[in-house]
């Protein structure tokens, strides 16, 4: 057989290297997340990967090598070009993963790990996502999972996913970061082994969207990209500079990370010229899945940002709200909340000259329209009520003319 894969840990602060371990989370000098090197086997070619399935396995050379995945067929999302705002608009619709959201990305590799480390019990801290991903590749794998959230804050498809597949729920009267402490807590004691942002390989599956995008269309100016933890805008700009590094692009785009104003902690740094995020202690914003005070991979994203020649920026609820329904409109993709905030960004983007209209940009619709739907209460339902048949008709022949406005609105009709 040829030379293996070798697989080890990196601080991304001080480069102080670490022998794998599936239980090392943190640099022992630093602190922060440690982040996982793969020095393939046999080089990538995009000519090996093309004969391959689409999907995050496709990339194997590249990825921890895991003898059998667990898998649901994650990855291999549309990109789709969004020519009704602009030809140079494209929408990565990570919605069209398995449990809708681009943490399968990271859970094939995180609970294939898990199993390589002889977990049986698996955990996570969730504003929703990660807790349905969770609670899914654990059944997949056979495995238990337990998933902490703040109580009232995660959107109803979310919390429905982890009680059909089976996870084991704790509800905390507190923050998303509140609940992060606590799961990561019980991780030390050995309780659970944690698939938060803290665990590295996650990241390893979720840097396969910058695979995925430059595969398609090549490398775009700017990525725009949805930023909660903070490990997804990371992890994308690792597997950017991975491509770079393996001489599979030749350049490289630039990083736009995106957050709610009500919880801004990098928008905010960047903004006051800050090295350090700005900790909001009780953060709050429509968009509940980035809903988060204290990322925890904010050295790793701010980094990406000012490595990449990008910027961080925040964005209103308004603002999510509206995005959110241009893009279902104007595209035909339907994307919850903080999925929006990213083209959100690229509005505002647009209209203070950051972004010129020839700029090639891809935004990351991180989640599914249907992860959240008490939304719409907030949209605004509009809808005609017919008693019968030829009432329904009538209402459809007024409609075709253009007669009858829009219905009864419930809600606050933000639109
Ligand atoms: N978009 C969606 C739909 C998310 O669910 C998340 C994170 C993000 C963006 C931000 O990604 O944290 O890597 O910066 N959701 C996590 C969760 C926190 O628990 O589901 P990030």
């Amino acid at each position: 057989m040829g030379i293996e894969t070798r697989v080890y840990l990196r601080c991304p602060k001080c480069g102080e290297t670490y022998p794998l371990d599936y239980y090392r989370w943190l640099c022992p000098k630093c602190g922060i997340p440690l982040e996982v090197v793969v020095e393939p086997s046999s080089k990538p070619t995009w000519d090996k990967w093309k004969l391959r399935e689409k999907g995050v396995w496709r990339y194997r050379e590249l990825l921890p090598p895991i003898k059998k995945p667990v898998s649901l067929s994650e990855g291999g999302t549309p990109l789709i070009r969004a020519d009704r705002i602009s030809r140079n608009l494209w929408i990565k619709f990570e919605g069209a993963n398995p449990t809708g959201s681009f943490k399968d990305r990271g859970m094939t590799v995180g609970v294939s790990i898990a199993a390589e480390a002889g977990a049986r019990l698996v955990g996570a801290a969730s504003t929703g996502n990660t807790s349905a991903s969770l609670s899914a590749y654990a059944s997949r794998a056979g495995m238990k999972s337990i998933v902490v959230l703040p109580k009232g804050k995660v959107a109803l498809g979310k919390l429905f996913q982890a009680v059909l597949h089976g996870a084991r729920i704790i509800e905390i009267n507190g923050s998303f970061d509140d609940a992060l402490a606590a799961l990561m807590e019980a991780a030390r004691r050995g309780i659970v082994y944690p698939l938060n942002s803290y665990n590295p390989w996650r990241l390893e599956g979720q840097k396969t969207i910058a695979y995925e995008i430059a595969e398609t269309i090549g490398v775009p100016d700017y990525v725009f990209v949805p930023v909660g933890n903070a490990g997804n805008i990371s992890a994308i700009w690792k597997g950017f500079k991975e491509l770079e590094t393996h001489g599979l692009i030749d350049r490289l785009p630039r990083m736009v990370g995106v957050q709610a104003v009500g919880a801004s902690p990098l928008a905010t740094a960047w903004k006051e010229g800050r090295e350090e995020p700005v900790w909001f202690e009780n953060p709050e914003t429509v968009a509940t899945a980035i809903r988060i005070g204290r990322p925890v991979n904010w050295y790793k994203a701010l980094r990406a940002v000012e490595e990449s020649g990008g910027y961080l920026l925040s964005v209103g609820d308004r603002k999510i709200l509206g995005a959110q329904m241009e893009i279902a409109r104007k595209v035909g993709v339907g994307v919850e909340p903080a999925s929006a905030a990213s083209y959100a960004g690229y509005k505002i983007s647009i209209d203070e000259g950051l972004l010129d209209s020839k700029d090639r940009v891809v935004l990351v619709a991180t989640g599914h329209a249907l992860k959240d739907p008490g939304i719409v209460e907030l949209v605004g339902k509009k809808s005609l009520v017919a008693g019968n048949v030829d009432e329904a008709v009538k209402l459809m022949s007024e409609l075709s003319r253009g007669e009858t406005g829009g219905g009864e609105s419930k809600g606050q009709g933000v639109f």
